[in-house]
């Protein structure tokens, strides 16, 4: 086991009792870091792109809607870092599968960073074209992290009151995906690898 028992109870029971869960140091400060290199590496290599709304032909640019840049991660990255964080997150799926019966089958999983005050308006990460999606994963990446500096995450669960989440480097944040939520604008770039748990094996035109 790579993931330390009691953030893996953590992480399911605050999924059944609340639909979401927060743990910090989800990886060593090591590995956060070499992971947040990877990011920087390959943004500064070009690959990252606008991220759109809407999957494939209905991919529309928003930036009133959202303003990150993405980049995907493959499964046969030569990353060693990356690597590392898919293992984690196979680990999270079959705990997850083992003690909340959620059936997940596999992940996808992307970089992001948000300029300077851009935002990812309030949507949910489950809707008609993307209904494989159970679990949404964020792990973030911003080192000497401010409160000030704003970049929450907001869930909106129902019948509950809203959740402010700060994205300071080495937490994990999860939520049921169907859950609403938004990205506040940070007055300083926001990074993270943000995924989804899903119930069908990626790759297959999904
Ligand atoms: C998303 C998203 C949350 C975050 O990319 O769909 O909601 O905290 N990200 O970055
Ligand atoms: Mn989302």
């Amino acid at each position: 086991m790579i993931i330390d028992e009691g953030q893996l109870e953590l992480i399911a029971d605050g999924l059944a009792e609340h639909g979401f869960a927060v743990v910090d140091d989800f990886l060593s400060q090591e590995e956060m870091i070499a992971l947040r290199n990877c990011l920087l590496r390959l943004k500064n290599e070009g690959h990252f792109k606008k991220a759109g709304i809407g999957k494939q032909s209905s991919l529309q640019i928003r930036e009133d809607i959202r303003g990150d840049y993405i980049h995907w991660l493959e499964r046969d990255t030569p990353h060693v870092p990356i690597q590392g964080y898919m293992n984690r997150l196979e680990e999270l799926s079959s705990y997850l599968n083992r003690s909340l019966y959620l059936g997940l089958k596999d992940f996808e999983i992307h970089f992001a960073y948000y300029p300077e005050g851009t935002f990812y308006q309030k949507h949910s990460d489950r809707f008609k074209q993307t209904d494989h999606r159970i679990i949404s994963v964020v792990l973030y990446l911003n080192t000497d992290w401010q409160e000030g500096y704003g970049g929450q995450l907001v869930l909106y669960p129902e019948q509950q009151s809203e959740v402010k989440i700060t994205p300071i480097a080495g937490r994990l944040a999860c939520f049921r995906s169907e859950i609403l939520h938004e990205v506040l604008a940070a007055t300083h770039e926001r990074q993270s690898v943000t995924g989804w748990l899903v119930n069908k094996p990626v790759g297959l035109g999904l």
